[in-house]
């Protein structure tokens, strides 16, 4: 008897399939400055993979609107929608850290997330519609002790002092010895001085945030806490990760002028504005799926290396509901791989 946990089980190494293959098919284009055909190349691997999976999958958090990139988006379908088949509320970025692929820089992932939908009426992914979002990202010790003093510091809108502190306390180490991941942009610049004011040491990264702030979930990332404001849809999808490895992320939109708080008011309920989101809030649904492939490497997983006649690519593949995580690295025989992609509906090497 198939059981709603053995369908995520059997399904999640498509995702894992998707995110090499876009991995694969990106790699041509690193560091030759174009990094919208490497996003175009990543998609077309992506869709190519998924047009043959049985499942209905729903884009709920799909490429950004902060950019006019290609990708794929909110309310595209993937997966073949036969009948009968499953339905995941899915989450993707096809390239986080597009930017990093164009100069051949590390952090750069192809990165899936899904939550199967066992109500159609009820959504097991929610999309936050603004640019971007401070995000506050965590691991389980640090749950655990927020769990224990209800009263703890950890908050976005809590002072960065007292609340290194308190995670300090939570992982026995001491304020000095904390390493605090965040986006180096302008914005940051308060959050930088109130990190080095408290003593602690930051870990700046150029783009791609999923990675950083899944890192302080990961044994031995070398990262204690995400703080930042970044992208929205990899806010979700970090939540993602971080649900399933007992993490959490504190989500609340963020708005660089009047003219975007104007045009995401309109979209999303007043108290919403600024609600303070957890993973779970973000992705209610049961369970979760998160699979990531490395295209150059992070703090989370090593880039695609090629070598000869092969390919090496390293994925992590995470479900909630069991938290297993594999780490999975595949040999790719470049004589033999082929990478179905969906302009052409055909199969291609890898270069
Ligand atoms: P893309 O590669 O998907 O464009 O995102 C890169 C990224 O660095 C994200 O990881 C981050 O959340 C966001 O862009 C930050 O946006 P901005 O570059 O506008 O500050």
């Amino acid at each position: 008897m198939t059981t709603r946990q053995d369908l995520e089980r059997t399904i999640e190494f498509e995702f894992v399939r998707a995110t090499e293959n876009a991995a694969l098919n990106t790699i041509k284009w690193l560091g030759r400055g174009e990094k919208e055909l490497a996003d175009a190349a990543a998609c077309d691997a992506i869709y190519g993979v998924f047009d043959t999976v049985p499942m209905r999958g729903a884009v709920m958090i799909g490429e950004g609107i902060k950019d006019n990139a290609p990708g794929i988006f909110l309310g595209e379908q993937l997966g073949t929608w036969a009948p009968d088949t499953p339905c995941f509320d899915i989450a993707l970025d096809p390239i986080d850290g597009t930017t990093n692929v164009g100069k051949g820089l590390p952090n750069a992932i192809s990165v899936i997330s899904a939550s199967q939908r066992h109500d159609p009426e009820v959504p097991a992914m929610i999309n936050i519609p603004a640019f971007y979002v401070e995000k506050l990202a965590y691991g389980p010790p640090v749950v655990a002790a927020m769990r224990q003093h209800p009263s703890h510091p950890v908050h976005l809108a809590a002072p960065v002092g007292p609340l290194l502190d308190f995670v300090a306390r939570a992982l026995r180490k001491r304020v000095p010895e904390l390493v605090v991941a965040t986006i180096d942009r302008p914005r940051s610049a308060p959050l930088i001085a109130a990190v080095r004011r408290a003593g602690a040491a930051l870990r700046m990264i150029a783009d791609g945030d999923v990675t950083a702030a899944v890192a302080p979930a990961l044994a031995d990332s070398g990262v204690d806490l995400f703080h930042g404001i970044g992208g929205a849809p990899e806010g979700i999808l970090a939540a993602s990760a971080l649900k399933c490895l007992g993490g959490d992320l504190q989500l609340r939109m963020w708005f660089k002028d009047e003219r975007q708080r104007a045009a995401t008011a309109g979209a999303v309920a007043a108290r919403d504005l600024r609600r303070i989101f957890l993973a779970r809030d973000l992705v209610p649904g049961a369970g979760a799926i998160f699979c990531a492939t490395g295209i150059t490497d992070s703090a989370m997983l090593p880039g695609v290396k090629l070598i000869g006649e092969t390919a090496i690519t390293h994925s992590i593949l995470m479900r909630a509901k069991s938290r297993t995580v594999r780490y999975i690295k595949a040999v790719h025989n470049l004589k033999a791989k082929t990478i179905r992609l969906r302009s052409d509906a055909t199969f291609h090497t890898v270069i």
